[in-house]
């Protein structure tokens, strides 16, 4: 259902088509990328940003919603915690029931530690769950690990962290083994081999997938699995604080049951964050692919028990997020869709770039377009340009779409939308924290004993960008590893006793920076959650 205005334009769109079939649109150099970047992303906006004014990265900036967290109260500063209870004890607490969170768990499991997962929505109620397009692994004849590791090297603007980097690459093809063991239904032709594509920045076809629900498609299996191992899941549980010892070592978390009210004390000798994104903070006013629970908890807990963050100044935003209609506002439209054809066009029917640009590129290209070009489609909430996506089904027959992105054309129809006969509209959607928690390559933050980062929390796997297909990677290789070595450590660590007093200290920095603020943090649902009892 598209206003006439649009229609106007898709007639447009509809022109151009057979000539744009026949071409391929040129890549920008990388100075063009540069200037592109530094005039429209976000990133560059300096009045998206604020000063951290205490904490590790003290002077160094933040998105500003992030800040803000970062300034704000803990909820247990003026409430009496008897923290000498054991509400749980187990070896390995891991905070976040995601992917990595499920990993972590079930690797931990494995290796015999006894080991529960806190969650503050359902197990799998995640970004996970809500990733489309594919997980990258270089295990084709064609392919390698070297070349997978150049790709997002040079993607990630040659900022990633080499050591997690090399793992991430290096570990990928046996995380593909261990899902497609563990049940995952990946795409695979007539003869059993894996169906790969490209993404953007990917220079072989290495993209792994099921159809265009990956995530929910490997959440669903490590969700099974955590469960036929019967490893305790406390549901609708937060944590709303890190227990430390005299030693400085973690100890264990503050859990909060959001149905009942009753703060838990959880002992562990070793703890893994792996809370995911932020994108329901809504930075600089974006909406969001990301699912309810994303609001950097585990960023606030890390922090204020002293673990620095790295790249927290940089975020993702997912060059095709839906413009129209404006019930699914943000939602995710797969990279893949541009994978299969689908190229991006002006209100003017011409093509503005490269399809498969690296995403900050791409999004960076789409706002100039609709802001100083002036070449948008006016949409109720903003503007947007078209993904010409009945491109698919011409270069690829008849069907393509229903058989390689299904769930695409369902969400579309629902609104009286076919995308395979009509181009779709789409805009730049915050979708992932390129920035977290600093850890090495073996897993533990480098400031806290015992205290690990797995997922979307960490920073630095991807540089200052990531190339699509790496975060699906990224929660299962470094869940696998912080499982196993949160598993390995707790056998040998020697746990004190638990205490709060860094948030006291926390407190005490903020006074001193002259900060009083009204906000507590971590902030657990969305700002605009209803609480309804
Ligand atoms: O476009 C997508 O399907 C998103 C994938 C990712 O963020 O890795």
């Amino acid at each position: 259902m598209f206003t006439p205005e649009m229609m106007q334009s898709i007639q447009k769109v509809e022109a151009t088509r057979p000539q744009r079939m026949g071409m391929e649109p040129r890549r920008m150099t990388a100075d063009e990328k540069d200037a592109l970047l530094k005039a429209y992303h976000p990133d560059y906006r300096a009045d998206g940003f604020a000063e951290i004014k205490t904490g590790p990265n003290k002077g160094q900036k933040a998105p500003a919603e992030l800040t803000q967290l970062l300034h704000a109260n803990s909820r247990l500063l003026h409430t009496e915690i008897d923290i000498t209870k054991n509400d749980y004890d187990v070896d390995v607490l891991v905070i976040g029931g995601g992917g990595a969170g499920a990993s972590a768990a079930i690797e931990a499991h494995e290796a015999g530690a006894s080991v529960m997962i806190a969650t503050k929505l359902r197990l799998g109620d995640a970004n996970t769950m809500m990733a489309e397009g594919g997980i990258q692994a270089a295990d084709k004849e064609n392919d390698s690990p070297v070349q997978h590791y150049l790709d997002a090297f040079g993607g990630g603007h040659f900022a990633a962290r080499p050591e997690l980097l090399r793992r991430l690459v290096m570990e990928a093809p046996d995380a593909i083994r261990w899902l497609n063991r563990l049940g995952v239904m990946f795409d695979k032709d007539a003869e059993g081999t894996m169906i790969t594509t490209h993404g953007g920045g990917t220079s072989r076809k290495r993209m792994h997938a099921c159809k265009d629900y990956s995530g929910a498609e490997i959440m669903r299996t490590l969700r099974d699995e955590v469960l036929n191992r019967k490893i305790p899941v406390a549901e609708f549980t937060a944590a709303v604080e890190l227990l430390k010892d005299e030693k400085g070592q973690v100890a264990g978390a503050v859990l909060l049951n959001l149905e009942t009210e009753d703060y838990l004390v959880a002992r562990a000798r070793t703890v893994v964050i792996a809370t995911g994104g932020a994108g329901r903070l809504h930075y600089q006013g974006f909406p969001t692919s990301n699912h309810y629970g994303a609001t950097a908890d585990g960023l606030i807990l890390g922090y204020r028990a002293g673990a620095p963050l790295l790249y927290q100044d940089t975020i993702q935003y997912h060059p095709t997020g839906v413009a129209y209609p404006s019930q699914i506002f943000g939602a995710l439209v797969t990279e893949k869709v541009r994978s299969l054809g689908a190229m991006l066009v002006n209100a003017q029917g011409e093509a503005f770039m490269h399809p498969l640009e690296t995403r900050d590129v791409a999004a960076a290209s789409i706002i100039r377009e609709c802001t100083d070009r002036g070449k948008g489609v006016t949409t109720p909430l903003g503007s947007g340009v078209w993904l010409d996506t009945p491109m698919i089904e011409l270069l690829g027959g008849e069907g393509t779409i229903e058989k390689r992105i299904p769930a695409m054309l369902r969400m579309y129809l629902n609104y009286g939308i076919d995308m395979r006969r009509q181009p779709i509209l789409v805009y730049p959607t915050l979708h992932y924290q390129n920035g977290g928690l600093e850890i090495g390559g073996d897993g533990f933050t480098k400031v806290i004993p015992n205290l690990l980062v797995a997922g979307e929390a960490v920073g630095g796997i991807h540089g200052r960008n990531r190339l699509m297909g790496n975060s699906l990677l990224d929660i299962i290789v470094f869940g696998r590893n912080a499982g196993k070595a949160a598993a390995a450590r707790a056998q040998v660590t020697e746990p004190g006793s638990p205490n709060l007093d860094h948030i006291k200290a926390y407190a005490e920095e903020l006074s001193a920076a002259g900060i009083a603020s009204e906000d507590v943090s971590p902030l657990l649902l969305p700002k605009y959650a209803r609480h309804e009892r």
